[in-house]
């Protein structure tokens, strides 16, 4: 049985394969309409969420299955007092496979020991969000028909932005990637980042504050929001909320071949008037989450087309 942890528990050929049967997927959707009938996935989401929790009922339902589940953790028995480890067991043996997102690090760890069937991690407090990026190389692959040689810039809170974390240690493995990490020194990756992903991987990075002068270098804009709910005080976040607002005006600065991508939600640090821009990549990166899901179900439950 296979669990989703980290990024690091699919090999770079698994990677390559999720994405051309997700590109497959959206090429002939009819396919896999019946696939997962008569199967359940259970969405347990201890902690707000629009984009992941809905995407992968959808995914699931596009495949044929069933979902249940809850979206806060006070309408689950953990308002109770009931441990993850319970709430898994149990759930384990209702439900195929269980998503889940948890304001701890290392809870989907801790759930995948006790549950019976794989868990996928959906967020972890400010550590991974191996799922969201699979959406992100799905749609680096989609815009730009590889993941390597190119040059990426990330964006705001690297501190706090699991999907951030999650992004370096998945395009660190592939060939010619360079990094430009782009934050307030508050907020720059976390150690272990820099020394046992970028460091040990020889990788390429730079450590920047500037947005305005990465720009021209980018072949990939990562914009994050700062993650309000992680910070110890709310004067910090106020200082640091507004540090990086990309505007029409920074976007003249990017290559006319330059991707812009967001996890969302954005709160202030893209301007709408970037929306109509053709480089404006976000939504249709949260559009491709329903479809690397679908195949990442379908890996998972061992119904690989
Ligand atoms: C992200 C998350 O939950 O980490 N959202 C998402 O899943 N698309 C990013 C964020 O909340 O800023």
């Amino acid at each position: 049985m296979r669990h989703l942890i980290d990024i690091n528990d699919l090999s770079i050929e698994e990677i390559d394969r999720l994405i051309a049967v997700a590109d497959d997927i959206i090429a002939d959707p009819q396919k896999y309409a019946e696939v997962c009938h008569g199967k359940k996935l259970a969405t347990l989401f201890f902690e707000p969420s629009t984009r992941t929790r809905l995407s992968f009922e959808a995914a699931m339902m596009e495949l044929g299955g069933n979902v249940l589940g809850f979206s806060s953790a006070d309408s689950s028995s953990s308002a109770k007092g009931e441990s993850v480890s319970d709430t898994i067991r149990v759930v384990s043996y209702y439900a195929d496979v269980i998503a889940m997102r948890h304001p701890k690090e290392g809870a989907p760890r801790v759930a995948s020991a006790v549950s019976d069937v794989p868990v996928i991690n959906a967020g972890d407090g400010g550590h991974n969000h191996p799922t969201q990026t699979l959406t992100d190389l799905l749609t680096i692959h989609r815009e730009k028909g590889r993941l390597s040689d190119m040059t990426v810039g990330l964006c705001g809170d690297l501190m706090f932005g699991r999907t951030v974390h999650s992004l370096i240690s998945a395009m660190s493995r592939y060939e010619n990637v360079k990094f430009i990490l782009i934050s307030p020194p508050e907020l720059r990756v976390p150690d272990y980042i820099t020394q046992t992903v970028l460091k040990r991987r020889g990788c390429e990075y730079e450590v920047a504050e500037s947005l305005d002068s990465s720009m021209e270098k980018l072949d990939i804009l990562y914009m994050t929001r700062i993650q309000r709910e992680r910070f110890f005080n709310e004067a910090d976040y106020l200082r640091l909320k507004d540090t990086y607002i990309l505007d029409t005006d920074k976007m003249a600065l990017g290559k006319p071949d330059l991707s812009v991508m967001h996890p969302l939600p954005r709160v202030n640090e893209i301007d709408t008037a970037v929306d109509a821009d053709p480089r404006a990549a976000y939504f249709r990166q949260a559009k491709y989450g329903k479809y690397i899901r679908m195949a990442l179900i379908l890996m998972l439950l061992g119904k690989e087309i």
